[in-house]
């Protein structure tokens, strides 16, 4: 048999329909996921149960044919097992307990202890390997450290992310010391991921636009280029995604710091910029603004043709620039694949 597309890409390849896959697939636009999620109780719940989290992640590529499942979890059950109390406000979104002192970093626990919590996630990821289709990808994930770092300063999500600016801005020292924790944390839960049947993992740095200069080489660049150092020597030849979400021009140069094998893009950046300053380093991945995909209609088409055409002289996986969202219509992610697939 043939290697899996996803795979092939992320060595470099440039295949003549690039393989396909979304943010956030296993989602509340789909009425199978809403079914198995009120089966579940609650959000957490579903992360937890292993039969259930597997099954959401199977409902996209039964109904589509994606290219590549993703683990169904969440980036702030790492937090959680690093000790951190986690719930789920309907309608709001996540509250933890918060960690904004030097003394709370240091009484965070230590990375070896996240298998007791986070067991059931491996679980979900071999029940998937066993079940997933024969050519589908399994992608496991994680949150970059200074993602996950702004919901364990804040408590919860902020538009600007001020509150984990403000502890860099008054101790540098122990805020580097809460990154280095989650980092060594991330390289034992990825590598625990990987043992389990990931063949791909990816790193979602969603809020690394708001860093800037010095500060994104120290919590965006730094920690990612250590992750994918320690993976790629514990399991060499697994490839590794970074999303380093509206990084902007610090998209140009990404994965060569880092070395990463693909880098992920939103959708504020140009294609035909990211084509020659971004692919010319290795496989990209993203772009569509999923808004396309509640709208739908023409521009839906005429975007997603844009966007392979862009991409079409390198590797390529097509995916959004962020994930679907609940009002999108499931209807218009299959005017998309046909718009990609032909
Ligand atoms: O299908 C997939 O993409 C896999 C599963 C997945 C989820 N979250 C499930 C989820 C993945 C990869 C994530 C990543 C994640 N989680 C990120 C990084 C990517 C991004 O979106 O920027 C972040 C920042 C989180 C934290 C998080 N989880 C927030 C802020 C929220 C609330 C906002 C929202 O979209 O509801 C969640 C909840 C969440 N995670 C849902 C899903 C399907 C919705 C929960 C529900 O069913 O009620």
């Amino acid at each position: 048999m043939s290697e899996k597309s996803i795979l092939r890409a992320l060595k470099g390849e440039r295949l003549p329909v690039p393989p396909v896959w979304m943010m956030r697939q296993a989602g509340r636009y789909l009425p199978e996921y809403r079914a198995t999620r009120a089966q579940a109780g609650d959000f957490l719940s579903l992360c937890y149960t292993p039969d259930l989290a597997a099954e959401v992640t199977l409902q996209p590529i039964r109904r589509y044919g994606f290219d590549a499942a993703i683990l169904f979890a969440d980036i702030l059950l790492l937090p959680q097992a690093l000790g951190l109390d986690l719930w789920f406000v309907t309608g709001e979104g996540p509250r933890l307990s918060t960690v904004t002192s030097a003394a709370q970093v240091a009484a965070l626990k230590p990375a070896a202890a996240i298998h007791d919590t986070l067991s059931p996630v491996y679980e979900t990821v071999r029940i998937l390997a066993r079940e997933l289709p024969c050519e589908t990808t399994l992608i496991g994930f994680a949150g970059a450290p200074w993602t996950v770092a702004t919901y364990m300063v804040a408590g919860r999500g902020t538009p600007d992310q001020a509150p984990a600016h403000a502890f860099i801005a008054q101790d540098r020292a122990a805020f580097a010391a809460l990154i280095d924790r989650i980092t060594q944390a991330t390289i034992d839960y990825l590598s625990a991921q990987i043992e389990a049947g990931a063949e791909v993992v990816k790193l979602f740095d969603s809020w690394a636009g708001s860093l800037k200069g010095r500060d994104f080489d120290d919590f965006a660049v730094e920690p990612a280029r250590r992750i994918i150092a320690a993976l790629k020597s514990r399991h060499p030849g697994v490839p590794v995604i970074a999303f380093p979400r509206e990084a902007g021009p610090r998209y140009a140069g990404f994965a060569r710091a880092t070395g990463a094998d693909c880098v992920a893009l939103d959708n504020s950046v140009g294609a035909d910029w990211a084509a020659a300053e971004v692919q010319k380093d290795g496989c990209v991945q993203g772009n569509l603004d999923p808004r396309l995909l509640v709208a739908g209609g023409d521009e839906l088409v005429a975007e997603t043709r844009r966007i392979v055409r862009a991409f079409s002289q390198g590797p390529h996986i097509f995916n959004l620039g962020h994930g679907i969202t609940p009002e999108a219509d499931p209807e218009n992610v299959t005017r998309m694949l046909q718009a990609i697939r032909g």
